[in-house]
């Protein structure tokens, strides 16, 4: 083992790119107006700001005026699931058992201001079947949202079957793209989407700064109070230097990066499944993030390879960041019918866009001797 220091926990956030950061730098103490201002300074700062924003619906297939900038992916959660269910006064409200906390902590205030919440179970591999939205429609439904990729084990969702389901049936549809923004194609009149959440920290971009697709003629209302910033939807001086980062960190993503990204994820998965017994790779085995692999070993604890791995300098996540502090089993993986000793057993990896097949291989390794050396000594495990 040499000194290397090896990131995988993209999922968790990712840095920021060199020219995403240059893309910032004169919004700082240059070009420093506020947006909302009438000078020259102030005009200089809503032309990024009016530019951000097109380069970004572009990325949606959405047109500039229906993206309004937020703080990241949580608030454009909230803001879309408490905008609308505030906007209809009452209904019933479908989403999925596999969600971030970002929707279904929203449902579960909702819940208690007298909406329905209806969460749908998934397969074993962590899908969505349309056909479960279908049934689950009522005449009171008001919002579908189906988060588009799984931030633990990265299964991706039929958003167009689903779409075709909500139009059809003359509900909204809501989706939490923020781990696929980039990876997978979201095209927001193919999929028939009516609100799409994104953030920019899982893209390269800075911390903080996210958006919310609203189509036209959507009507919601603001949860922030204050000025008459971004359509009055949002209330709040604009984060300028952030939005011409997001930007950035959106138009240098390709699809070039996604397929080597996927091939090094194969050698990953590969490597792991056939190199260590015992070992499941959990969700979807093709329909799944690029960047996304995670495991369970059976007989050792997720925490305790993790924090091996990261005495080797290789970085991983047990479940999702926010929610790694917490000794609960992992929701995403009970939900795909896993027994709760099982999900302990975790491990996600997820890559990114410095990796090199060198990191990866180094990683293999090292996972291979930790899991071998925990169960040497783990009382689960068969001597
Ligand atoms: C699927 C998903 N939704 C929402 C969020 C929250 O986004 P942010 O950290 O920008 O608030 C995350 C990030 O962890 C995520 O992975």
């Amino acid at each position: 083992m040499d000194n290397r220091r090896v990131y995988l926990d993209h999922a968790a956030t990712t840095p920021v790119a060199k020219e995403v950061l240059e893309a910032m730098m004169p919004y700082f103490s240059e070009k420093y107006g506020n947006a909302s201002s009438l000078h020259a300074f102030g005009r200089e700062a809503k032309d990024a700001l009016e530019n951000s924003r097109e380069k970004i619906a572009k990325k949606l297939n959405a047109a500039p005026e229906e993206l309004l900038f937020t703080s990241g992916g949580t608030e454009s959660n909230n803001l879309a699931l408490k905008g609308i269910a505030q906007n209809k006064g009452k209904g019933h409200i479908i989403t999925c058992k596999i969600e971030h906390s970002a929707i279904l902590a929203p449902c579960r205030l909702l819940e208690k201001q007298g909406f329905t919440v209806t969460y749908l179970g998934v397969d074993k591999y962590g899908t969505v079947d349309p056909s479960d939205v279908e049934k689950a429609v009522r005449d009171d439904t008001i919002l579908v949202s189906i988060g588009h990729a799984n931030n633990e084990i990265g299964t991706v969702q039929d958003l167009e079957a689903i779409g075709k389901i909500t139009k059809e049936r003359g509900v909204l549809f809501h989706t939490d793209a923020c781990q696929s923004f980039t990876k997978e194609g979201i095209n927001v009149k193919k999929q028939n989407l009516d609100l799409v959440s994104i953030n920019s920290h899982k893209i390269y971009g800075p911390k903080g700064v996210g958006a919310l697709f609203i189509r036209d003629g959507v009507k919601i209302s603001s949860q922030l109070q204050g000025g008459e910033h971004e359509k009055n939807l949002r209330a709040g001086t604009e984060n300028v230097s952030g939005i011409a980062g997001f930007a950035k960190a959106a138009e240098i993503a390709g699809e070039k990066e996604n397929a080597r990204v996927l091939e090094l994820r194969k050698r990953l998965i590969k490597e792991i499944l056939f190199g260590v017994e015992e070992v499941k790779l959990n969700g979807h085995p093709e329909k799944r993030l690029c960047n996304n692999s995670n495991f369970s070993f059976n007989g050792i604890e997720g925490e305790s390879i993790l924090l091996r791995l990261d005495m080797l300098g290789v970085a991983c996540s047990t479940a999702s960041a926010c929610s790694s502090h917490s000794l609960m089993p992992s929701h995403v993986l009970l939900a795909t019918g896993m027994k709760p000793e099982e999900c302990h057993g975790s491990l996600r990896m997820t890559l990114g866009r410095d990796n090199t097949k060198e990191d990866i291989d180094y990683a293999i390794s090292a996972v291979k001797e930790e899991v071998a050396n925990l169960r040497r000594i783990s009382p689960f495990w068969r001597k």
